[in-house]
């Protein structure tokens, strides 16, 4: 598990410390098991609100609750032992006061372990920013294409194109100026990536943001291909899962409709003749 108490974790000054070096890797993950997998390769491993499309089949994050993202966190805090934790602050958690976004932060710390905390949004959250980081709260912005923002936007549309540049070159200073750690940068074009990151002085994350960030983030059930739904542009596919997980239940249901599975090597005698691989149990990964 990743903790800042954890001399072997990384922490969000280690990240911070990091503006201009080895590109950061960062990926998310929901579950114990994706943890594990990406903990030894990666910096930063966020618990996204994506988990809400990804996982649960919603149609946006915004019906995504504080309750998942502990229930998520969690598990995920089982899986690593190196990268540092960071989770999203959800929809309609943090918005409303500076108080309001201490208050389910600091829930989400105490219960999960986490060392730091992601919300969407900059000129307008750099007081929440500044509250969070001067009680102990290491905050992540996300600025540029922030998708809690769907309807306002009316799509994931690139954001910071031509004159709406200086808009989100605004965000990202005024972030930096409230103490983020690092920032997200979101669907923006390559030079206002650039010119973003050699301008501030924390790290900047990309994700549809060129290679001029800082770093890079995607989500692991994307570049794994386990998600298909949709792709965007800026989505590699680093394996093709889904694809492979489709074949190997194909093969699964074809053996059991032919009776060739379980085979004889699966079956259990009556009188046992070894007892170790009987007392495995009933459950699959035992
Ligand atoms: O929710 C998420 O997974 C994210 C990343 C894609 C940056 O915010």
């Amino acid at each position: 598990m990743s903790t800042a108490g954890d001399s072997r974790a990384i922490t969000p000054p280690d990240i911070r410390a990091r503006k201009g070096g080895v590109p950061l890797v960062c990926l998310t993950a929901y579950t114990t098991p994706i943890a594990r997998l990406v903990d030894r390769h990666c910096d930063i491993v966020l618990v996204g609100d994506s988990v809400g499309m990804v996982l649960h089949g919603l149609p946006s994050t915004l019906g995504v609750t504080l309750d998942m993202m502990i229930m998520h966190a969690k598990a995920v805090r089982g899986g690593l032992e190196k990268a540092l934790m960071v989770v999203d602050l959800p929809f309609g958690s943090y918005e409303e006061s500076p108080e309001q976004a201490f208050r389910n932060a600091a829930r989400l710390m105490a219960e999960t372990g986490c060392a730091a905390v992601k919300l969407e949004g900059g000129e307008a959250m750099a007081a929440t920013i500044q509250f969070l980081g001067a009680r102990g709260i290491p905050v992540m912005a996300h600025i540029g294409l922030t998708p809690q923002a769907v309807n306002a936007f009316g799509g994931y549309r690139v954001q910071g194109r031509g004159e709406d540049a200086e808009r989100i070159r605004r965000d990202a200073i005024s972030v930096a100026q409230a103490g983020a750690f690092s920032v997200v940068l979101e669907k923006v074009p390559e030079q206002l990536a650039r010119r973003i990151t050699s301008e501030i002085g924390i790290p900047t994350i990309g994700i549809g943001a060129s290679p001029a960030c800082d770093g890079q983030i995607l989500v692991s059930d994307d570049m794994l291909g386990l998600f298909s739904p949709f792709r965007p542009k800026f989505v590699k596919r680093y394996a093709e899962l889904g694809d492979q997980a489709g074949a190997a239940t194909a093969a699964y249901a074809d053996e059991v409709r032919k009776r060739r599975f379980p085979a004889a090597e699966h079956v259990f005698a009556d009188a046992p003749k070894d007892a170790d691989a009987d007392a495995t149990g009933s459950g699959g990964a035992a």
